[in-house]
């Protein structure tokens, strides 16, 4: 596609003229907005750019190993990767109220991160910060640079003094849909690309109750089942997003061959969207919704129940927490 070369080509020129040859750091979520920065930023000055993947054990399958592996292996980026899984799981434990899992998240995620920061600058300097700042967030914050994304992501404030970087933000003049044609021109993997927005505190706020590895082991296989019905329906790009929720803390009565079962109702909350900010709930087609029910509750022990989310944006928000 040549008119996105040419956007590539600029924009790896002027990353080329800001950084120099000093250092510059990046962390990357798994989405797609950090992933294309990085690999511009990648593409311009190679070796200096070294990014911090925070694994905090609450994305969905096959997530973590995306960064880790596919997104590597295409781009040749150095990567810093933080298991801080345990961790998380610690902090969480016991944690009901929705606002407290955010700010526990939000917490934890920037310790690991600038925890990491200062191991990579003990190993020379670094200067810059990779942001994955788009058009439509340059105007919406009226212009000026804003916080960095990681920590606006999980709500948090600015970084403390000793780790004040200067902004790179190659995405500041696009649009969602040329940062997707740059990451396909650049090769990034198409679930990537396309990967629809997710939430910073992840499964965490789609576990309603308490977050522990077996709910998230649970809520991860229906999730995976709910996303692959999707895609291999092709609507990924007719929903805006498909949250699948895990109701931990109920339990229904079910039949399985010659027994009663007890297990836990799972909701699917497709929504179609243009910016979050109100939302409808997607008609998917019944023959989609059938298969994905089925194959939750046969390959799902703990779920003997999946339910359908038929409420709007007002009143109903897209997360259930
Ligand atoms: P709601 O649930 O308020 O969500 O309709 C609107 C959009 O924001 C996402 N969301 C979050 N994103 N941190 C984030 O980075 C959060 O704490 C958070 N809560 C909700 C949600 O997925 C949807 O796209």
């Amino acid at each position: 596609n040549w008119t996105m070369s040419s956007v590539i080509d600029e924009q790896v020129e002027a990353i080329r003229a800001q950084v120099g040859d000093k250092r510059v750091l990046c962390g990357l979520s798994g989405g797609v907005d950090s992933s294309v920065a990085a690999a511009l930023v990648h593409r311009a000055v190679g070796d200096q750019l070294t990014c911090v993947f925070v694994d905090h054990g609450l994305l969905r399958s096959g997530e973590a190993e995306q960064v880790e592996k596919d997104y590597v292996a295409v781009t040749g980026i150095n990567l810093k990767v933080v298991d801080a899984q345990e961790t998380f799981l610690k902090e969480l434990s016991g944690v009901v109220d929705p606002e407290s899992k955010r700010k526990i998240i939000g917490r934890e995620f920037i310790r690991a991160f600038e925890n990491a920061a200062r191991e990579i600058d003990a190993e020379g300097p670094i200067e810059y910060l990779v942001q994955g700042t788009l058009y439509p967030d340059v105007v919406e914050s009226g212009g000026g640079t804003g916080t960095a994304n990681i920590k606006s992501h999980h709500n948090v404030g600015g970084l403390p003094e000793d780790l004040k970087f200067t902004l790179v933000e190659p995405l500041r003049t696009l649009f969602k849909d040329e940062v997707r044609a740059i990451g396909t021109e650049l090769g990034l993997p198409e679930s990537m690309v396309w990967r629809h927005p997710f939430p910073g505190p992840g499964l965490g706020i789609r576990i309603i109750g308490e977050v522990t590895a077996e709910r998230l082991e649970i809520l991860r296989a229906a999730d995976a089942v709910a996303r692959a019905e999707l895609t291999a329906a092709g609507l990924d790009r007719s929903v805006w997003q498909f949250p699948v929720v895990l109701l931990a803390d109920v339990r229904s009565v079910g039949v399985a061959g010659d027994g009663r079962t007890y297990g836990h109702p799972i909701v699917l909350r497709p929504v179609s969207s243009e910016d979050a900010m109100t939302a409808d709930w997607s008609r998917l087609p019944y023959e989609v919704l059938a298969r994905i029910s089925t194959r939750i509750t046969n390959e799902v022990p703990e779920v003997n129940r999946v339910t359908l989310d038929i409420t709007s944006k007002p009143p109903g928000t897209i997360e259930w927490e």
